[in-house]
């Protein structure tokens, strides 16, 4: 049987990559049985020529749609090489980012067309979407707290306020169009009541796996 496909979502700083791990693991436990395996990957990158892209992608300004083009090329060359052949081979795949991100951040955050957008995906993907997608949401400052108390911030992590507000509404509308695929994870509380709810909403994939 095909595997799933679940995808993680959230402006930066709101706790997507603290949960990957978690949900990965949790996942494979309760795969081990079928020998299915969990593949763990994220956009930009995912593939060797997809992670010198995003080497560019977040450090060099380029213009806006070079931005759109170089992100839905290296999600083409990940679909092709990684999410597809795991799929097909009923493993699970997680992607740390995926389509929602070009809407958000060059849609939301750079008000790129969403029609543009939308012919990108028709081209790319046009019968492949996430199974799940888990948006990580959070208010402004609070992403931004979390942020600045780690590490040293990229091109997106250093824009400005009201890029992270256009881009958090624009995973908003999103979750709010394709209500079945999105999860909305307040992630203003704690690490163990997000597992838990992470947890229980992996379950209910499982048994729908099943
Ligand atoms: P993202 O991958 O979405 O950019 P991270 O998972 O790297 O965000 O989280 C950013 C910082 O916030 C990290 O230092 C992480 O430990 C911390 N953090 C994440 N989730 C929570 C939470 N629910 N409560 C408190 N701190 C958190
Ligand atoms: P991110 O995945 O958040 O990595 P880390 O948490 O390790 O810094 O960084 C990727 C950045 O790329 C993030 O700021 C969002 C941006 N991005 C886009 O602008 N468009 C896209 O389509 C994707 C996939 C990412």
């Amino acid at each position: 049987m095909r595997g799933k496909f679940i995808s993680f979502e959230g402006i930066d700083g709101a706790g997507k990559s603290t949960h990957i791990r978690y949900v990965a693991d949790y996942l494979q436990q309760r795969l081990k049985a079928q020998k299915h395996q969990v593949i763990c990957s994220r956009e930009p990158g995912g593939t060797p020529l997809g992670e010198q892209l995003r080497e560019v992608l977040l450090k060099q300004s380029m213009h806006l749609e070079t931005e759109a083009l170089l992100m839905f090329a290296v999600r083409r060359e990940h679909i092709a090489q990684v999410i597809q052949p795991a799929l097909e081979r009923g493993d699970w795949m997680i992607s740390d980012r995926f389509t929602d991100a070009s809407f958000a951040y060059q849609g939301g955050g750079r008000h790129l067309s969403l029609e543009k957008l939308n012919q990108l995906e028709q081209w790319v993907h046009p019968d492949l979407q996430p199974d799940i997608t888990f948006l990580f949401d959070v208010p402004l400052e609070v992403a931004r707290a979390r942020l600045d108390a780690t590490r040293e911030l990229d091109k997106f992590e250093q824009e400005k306020a009201q890029f992270f507000a256009d881009t958090r509404n624009e995973y908003l509308r999103r979750a709010a169009q394709f209500p079945q695929r999105f999860r909305i994870i307040d992630s203003t509380r704690s690490i163990p009541e997000i597992q838990q709810e992470l947890a229980a909403i992996v379950d209910q994939l499982l048994q729908q796996a099943e």
